[in-house]
């Protein structure tokens, strides 16, 4: 059978020129403005030209394609007006409402999902993460062997899914989906054992983890540029980031530690890619304390909270961990709004309003960060032989040395160290 359809699935993605449609149901707390403008960003990230936004009321959702047959008609006449390729839709839809969309508009129609699925296909560079979306996308696609097809043969990670050679193969399609499905959950099991073994090795370094968190295109990876100097991938592509890159950084007090980025957030992630990416954020379930970056000029940046708290919960992360909120973007705001955000910010001990671009307030978030992290540090007297060398570096390694000097064959330390830490030193030395 051919679809019209069955032809590189880049094709319909890449270059594609496409119109973005948030069916609005009613009941989200989301502007539909934002939400256009978010799903439009994510379609520009996997290469599409975004030609029409639209948003449309639905009275009630229509098992067959959804929107209604009027607003159907209305979008085909779009589509082929403006020539398009693609219409992106910020909704989940069933496979056969998929079809018929396709069908009624004559172009290529991907859903929420299928567009996360891309753009993780796309990013994903751990073999951990790479493999997790994999197999998100083969149990995405095997519920929709209903007509489009998977170039399985392609064997290039991040599979396409938008066009095949249609029903006769869909036997043979499903049994290989589920053998390559099983073939990729014995790798994923021996890349975790894997990384068991790197963790544990990352573990028992002394250094205090930071991971940074927050809503996709929040400004993580332009706040990680500034902590750390280094030229991570900043750019307006939401996702820009889907593995966490993690960078040595020294704070006032603290000689060294250790700095993540990680993927950004989404609302409604879909649950076949919730495991996909868990895996890219394991560091935040063992961080020593949380920045939550968050776009305080965002019309929806309550509602991405949320969001973002609730994942954090999903994942594990212990309530008691340390967190900051960095209320980025804070050169966005008109001058009333910005004096109202530092009056809330300054109310709160948790919060800190910054510009990760001007560096606005990030250098009081460093202050803040570093006294929390030495919190509860005292200062001790020290003393080791003069010679020893790697008792020394030791104690620049997990303290604040404040002061030294020698007498005689004696080297004397004035630290601040955590107690825990005094007692590691002091059983180190008999
Ligand atoms: P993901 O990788 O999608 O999770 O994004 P992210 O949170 O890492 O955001 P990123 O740092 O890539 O920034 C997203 C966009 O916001 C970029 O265009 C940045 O230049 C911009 N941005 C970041 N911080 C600020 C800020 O303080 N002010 C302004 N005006 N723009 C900012």
């Amino acid at each position: 059978m051919s679809t019209g359809f069955d032809r590189d699935p880049d094709e319909f993605t890449r270059g594609a020129r496409a119109v973005v449609v948030y069916p609005d149901l009613g009941g989200s707390s989301r502007d539909a403005e934002a939400r256009l403008e978010e799903t439009a960003g994510l379609a520009v990230a996997i290469g599409v030209e975004v030609v029409e936004r639209v948003a449309l009321r639905i009275r009630a959702a229509k098992p067959g394609t959804l929107i209604g047959s009027g607003q159907v008609e209305a979008l085909a006449e779009t589509v082929r007006d403006r020539e398009l390729g693609l219409a992106v839709f910020d909704a989940a839809l069933t496979p056969v409402q998929q079809r018929n969309l396709e069908t009624s508009l004559g172009c290529k129609v991907i859903d929420r999902t299928g567009l996360i699925l891309e753009i993780f296909g796309e990013r994903a560079r751990t073999a951990e993460g790479r493999l997790q979306v994999e197999l998100a996308h083969l149990d995405y696609q095997a519920g929709r062997l209903v007509r489009s097809w998977t170039h399985l043969e392609r064997q290039r990670g991040g599979f396409g899914f938008l066009g095949g050679p249609g029903e006769t193969q869909i036997e043979a399609d499903r049994r290989l989906i589920r053998d390559r499905m099983a073939r990729l959950r014995r790798e994923l099991d021996s890349v975790s054992r894997t990384r068991g073994l790197h963790r544990e090795r990352r573990q028992r370094a002394p250094w205090p983890v930071i991971a940074l968190v927050g809503y996709t295109n929040a400004g993580k990876s332009t706040l990680f540029n500034r902590l750390t100097g280094a030229d991570v991938m900043a750019e307006n592509l939401l996702f820009a980031t889907l593995d966490p890159t993690l960078r040595q950084i020294s704070l006032p007090g603290i000689d060294k530690a250790i700095l993540s980025d990680t993927v950004g957030f989404v609302s409604e992630l879909p649950t076949q890619l919730v495991a996909a990416f868990k895996a890219t954020l394991e560091e935040v379930v063992s961080a020593d304390l949380l920045i939550h970056v968050r776009d305080i000029a965002h019309p929806d940046s309550e509602a991405q909270r949320d969001d973002v708290e609730s994942v954090l919960k999903d994942i594990g992360v212990a309530e008691e961990t340390p967190r900051f909120e960095a209320w980025n973007k804070l050169d966005l705001l008109d001058a009333e709004r910005r004096d109202d955000v530092l009056a809330e910010a300054a109310k709160r001990d948790d919060v800190l309003a910054v510009s990760a671009l001007s560096g606005e307030g990030v250098d009081t978030l460093i202050d803040r960060v570093a006294a929390r992290l030495t919190l509860g540090h005292r200062r001790y007297r020290v003393t080791l032989p003069a010679a020893d060398g790697a008792g020394a570096a030791w104690l620049h390694q997990h303290g604040e040395v404040v002061e030294h000097w020698v007498e005689g064959d004696t080297a004397i330390y004035e630290v601040r160290m955590a107690p825990k830490d005094h007692e590691r030193f002091a059983v180190r030395n008999g």
